[in-house]
Order: C-alpha cells, then sequence, then structure tokens
C-alpha cells in the first residue's frame, strides 16, 4: 500500500476492531483489508476467535502493529470440515462487548471507533448498535456475492427462497444481477441440502439480515471487474428492506484483491520492470520449467471441495483425451467416498502421464504455477480466491463450481466478464470425460479460447491500474472510507 502523503488524510483518531469469520480465508482478506489503512494511522484490533490465526497470519500482525485479541474456546466439536457453526461463533459476542467496553474505559487506551465485522457474523451489528458505533461489513467475495445475499431476506418473504428442487431452473429477479437461476444461489437456501436444514434461519435471519443494518460494505473486488452491479449497489434503496425502517447511509468500498501479498507485489514489479519470475523449487515446477508456454492446464478445486472417486477418474481420462498438457492436484482430501472400488487415477494415464501431464497429491504453491510461464489455463472450482488470483496473473480459467458462491462465480465468469469457458455438467451433476476434453480443447486450443484469453489479459491490465497507481479505485475506496467516517463522526 502506497503511504499517504497528505497529512489531511490521517486518521490516528481511528480504531478499527476487525471481526473475522474463523476460517483461514477470512482471516487473510481481513488482515489485507485491515493493513490498507496502517499508512493512515488507523489503529487496528483483530479478533481472533478460538485462536484460529495461523502462525504466519499471527507473524503479520506482530510484525504490522495489528493487535491480536483472544476471543473464545475453540468447542469441541469444531464444525463441518473444521469450519466453526455460526452458533458457536456466536457465542463470543459478550466477550467482544467487553473487550470494546476496556477500549472505551482505559484511561490510555483509544476507544474502539467502528467494527470491521464479516458477513458471516451478523451479531457484530448487535455489538456496534450497543456502542453506538458503526459496523462496516467485510465481503470476502465479490459485490455480486453481497447483491444475492443481501436481497435474501426480501426473497425469504417472498417464498422464493428456500429453494425447492423443481424450482431450481426459474430464473430469479436479484437487483444487481442478471435473471439468476435459483438453483445457483447459496446450497444454505436450496431446499435440498442438508447445510440448508441446518443453515437456512442462521444464514438468512442471523447473516444476511443484520448485514441489512449495516453503515456500508468492503467487498474483495475491484470497481472496474463489476462496475454494473456495484453501481447499482451504490443506488439499490436498500433501506426498504432495513427492518428498523430508517435509511442510514449505505456506501459500498471496492478495496480488492484481497489476496497474498506477493501477488500484488509481482503486479508492482510489472508495472515497474514488464517482467514476471517464478523461483524454481518444487518437483512440480520443475516439470513446468520443460514445458512450452502457454501450454499447460492446472486443475486444482482449492481447500474445501472434495470428488467422488469415479469422478477423478473421470476427469483424469478426459484429461487424457483432451492432448492438453496438464498440472493436476488431487490432495487426500480432494477425495470423497473413498471407499469405491475404482482406482482414482487410470492406469493409461499414469503411463504416459509424465511426458504430458504431472499428479501432484500435495498441496502447491499456486502463485508459482498461476506465475509459470508454462501454465495457460486454470481449471478452478470458482472459489473467489482462486478466481482472484488469476486475474492477477492473467490466466484465463475454466469454470466447474461445486457450493458456496461458486455456482454465481462461474455464470459472472463465463457470461459477464467471459474470462471463463465453462464445464458442463450432466444429469445428477457428473461430468463427462468428453465434456472435460472438449472444455479443455476449446479454452487451450481453439479460436474460441483467444477471445477468452484476451479477456482476462485485458482485465489484468485494469487490476493493475486499480491497485497499483496512487489514484487507482482502490486507493480511493480506501480514502473514501476514512473520509466517511469522519463526517459521520462530526
Ligand atoms: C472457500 C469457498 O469454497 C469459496 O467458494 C469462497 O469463494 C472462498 O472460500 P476455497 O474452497 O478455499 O474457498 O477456495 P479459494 O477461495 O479458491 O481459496 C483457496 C486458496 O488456497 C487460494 O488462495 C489458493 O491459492 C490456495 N491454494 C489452494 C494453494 O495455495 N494451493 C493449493 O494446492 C490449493
Amino acid at each position: 500500500v502506497a503511504a499517504p502523503v497528505d497529512v489531511e488524510k490521517c486518521s490516528n483518531d481511528v480504531h478499527m476492531l476487525v471481526v473475522p469469520y474463523p476460517a483461514r480465508g477470512h482471516n487473510l482478506v481481513c488482515i489485507q483489508l485491515a493493513r490498507k489503512f496502517l499508512p493512515y494511522g488507523v489503529r487496528v484490533t483483530l479478533a481472533n476467535i478460538f485462536d484460529n490465526l495461523s502462525p504466519d497470519l499471527l507473524h503479520v500482525c506482530q510484525t504490522e502493529n495489528i493487535t491480536v485479541a483472544n476471543l473464545g474456546v475453540c468447542p469441541a466439536d469444531p464444525g463441518p470440515g473444521n469450519l466453526p457453526f455460526m452458533g458457536d461463533v456466536e457465542s463470543v459476542q459478550g466477550e467482544t462487548e467487553q473487550l470494546v467496553a476496556n477500549f472505551a474505559s482505559g484511561t490510555d487506551s483509544l476507544p474502539v471507533t467502528c467494527i470491521v465485522g464479516d458477513i458471516l457474523l451478523g451479531w457484530t451489528q448487535n455489538v456496534a448498535d450497543k456502542f453506538g458505533i458503526p459496523r462496516y461489513v467485510i465481503c470476502t467475495s465479490r459485490a455480486g456475492f453481497l447483491a444475492a445475499f443481501l436481497h435474501m431476506p426480501t426473497l425469504a418473504g417472498q417464498g422464493i427462497v428456500p429453494v425447492q428442487p423443481p424450482e431450481a431452473s426459474e430464473l430469479v429477479d436479484i437487483p444487481g444481477l442478471p435473471p439468476t437461476r435459483r438453483g445457483d444461489l447459496s446450497p444454505a437456501v436450496q431446499a435440498s441440502s442438508l447445510f440448508c436444514k441446518y443453515f437456512f434461519a442462521q444464514y438468512v435471519h442471523r447473516c444476511c439480515q443484520p448485514a441489512l443494518e449495516a453503515a456500508g460494505y468492503f467487498i474483495n473486488s475491484f470497481y472496474e471487474l463489476e462496475p454494473s452491479c456495484i453501481d447499482l449497489l451504490r443506488s439499490f434503496p436498500y433501506e426498504h428492506e432495513n427492518s428498523k425502517g430508517s435509511s442510514p447511509v449505505r456506501s459500498f468500498f471496492p478495496v480488492g484483491p484481497l489476496v497474498h501479498d506477493e501477488y500484488l507485489q509481482l503486479l508492482r514489479l510489472e508495472v515497474a520492470e514488464g517482467s514476471s519470475f517464478v523461483e524454481p523449487g518444487a518437483p512440480y515446477l520443475r516439470w513446468l520449467d520443460r514445458q512450452p508456454t502457454d501450454s499447460v492446464l492446472y486443475v486444482n478445486f482449492g481447500s474445501i471441495v472434495s470428488l467422488s472417486k469415479r469422478q477423478i477418474h473421470e476427469l483424469a481420462l478426459g484429461l487424457e483425451a483432451s492432448k492438453q498438457r496438464f498440472l493436476l492436484v488431487v490432495r487426500p482430501s480432494t477425495v470423497k467416498d473413498s471407499d469405491e472400488d475404482l482406482p482414482l487415477l487410470p492406469e493409461s494415464f499414469k503411463a504416459h502421464t509424465l511426458e504430458t501431464g504431472f499428479v501432484q497429491s500435495q498441496w502447491v504453491n499456486q502463485l508459482d504455477v498461476l506465475s509459470h510461464p508454462a501454465v495457460g489455463g486454470f481449471l478452478t472450482h470458482c472459489g473467489w480466491n482462486s478466481t482472484l488470483e488469476s486475474i492477477c496473473r492473467g490466466v484465463p480459467l475454466l469454470a466447474w463450481p461445486f457450493q458456496a458462491d461458486q455456482m454465481l462465480n462461474c455464470r459472472f465468469l463465463v457470461d459477464e466478464a467471459k474470462t471463463a469457458v465453462e464445464v458442463r455438467k450432466g444429469e445428477n451433476g457428473f461430468v463427462s470425460r468428453e465434456e472435460v476434453a472438449r472444455a479443455a480443447r476449446e479454452l487451450m486450443a481453439e479460436p474460441e479460447g483467444d477471445a477468452v484469453k484476451e479477456n482476462v489479459r485485458k482485465l489484468r491490465e485494469k487490476v493493475k491500474k486499480a491497485v497499483c497507481e496512487a489514484d487507482g479505485s482502490v486507493q480511493k475506496s480506501v480514502e473514501n472510507f476514512l473520509a466517511e467516517l469522519k463526517t459521520s463522526r462530526r
């Protein structure tokens, strides 16, 4: 972040309490957000719920002078996939209030002046209300996801959610989005999903509804990526949906991409030197070194998604049939129902793998992979972090979504940004080898893929400008937020 030169813009009377949902992705996004304000003299306290900050992120906080406040004790059952239940997380509300009260009463401490609460932590609104300070929502995903999220209470009121299975293909109008398939909305509102059974009421009433009471929103996106959606969010009269009937000022601050620093450093280096580089190292990188430029399709489904053995087997056969080079990442946790009596990878596949493909069964350094000149495409589950990272490195996408915001992200990438080719699912969600091969060839080897590549290249230029220029849209968002805080406190 460029240091501000203008003393006028200094905000050393601002104390921001940032409260992430306790999962790595959320912690990272929240810390990257907080860091944008440090050069302005803003004091930041970060809530470390259930002591879940990883050592590397704790280190960032220490070196950057972000105060870490430990809240709550991790419950015995940490929740599905180690994602804490929202009800458990809610239990730290009292401790959070105590923390704010302590800052307010201490003689040598700066009272908290605003709360930046995770989009999934609706109760942070109650804390802010109790102390009469504004809560700003941090949306770890894109503007389009926020648009759908804020409209959820209305859809619930109209009986449109929960979505019954036969209604999945029906379209629904959501301000800020093109007509949207009901089945593409979050699994939390799909009546057929287990998630809906347990989380529907929490999702709509404890997360979406309180978000409507917030003073404003930080979005993990940049204006140039979703201009029409952000414009609409800014002009849409959400006060009609606010249970209190009041009409607070609602501001939207796109401050992304809130990705690892290295992605942004590389963008800056490109601006400065017109180059990028990759350190040599792991075997998968050495294998990439031997492949021609833009020839390899990188396949990775992020940190949470898992596929059946049968689907991974089929995917492998599809990659083989596509005749494209590939780097396939399948970690043990990527495989579900491992008792299926089928080898994970086909025999033929193993035999020729070393020539045209590489299978990696552990975590890779995605930055290194996406930055490697041999990588020409990324088959992704459309997780928002992976998507932003790919845009920062100018790599076009093959979109294969599974859950959460991924279906909406896929529609955005394919239909609006036109930076992805879609992998089409058949009946019951299974993807055939023929479809994998078709989509891989279309992106990597056919003229249709050229337009997609060109669009990603243009988007990368836009993100460079948004992030790296002193008057870029991201810096403006940060300063607009500080100016708004000053005005609202007068
Ligand atoms: C979750 C949800 O699934 C997603 O829909 C939402 O948008 C964000 O939270 P996740 O499944 O972890 O995310 O995917 P993603 O958002 O893409 O994040 C994965 C992160 O792990 C990326 O930063 C990626 O660089 C990193 N990663 C993943 C690696 O560095 N190496 C790997 O091998 C796999």
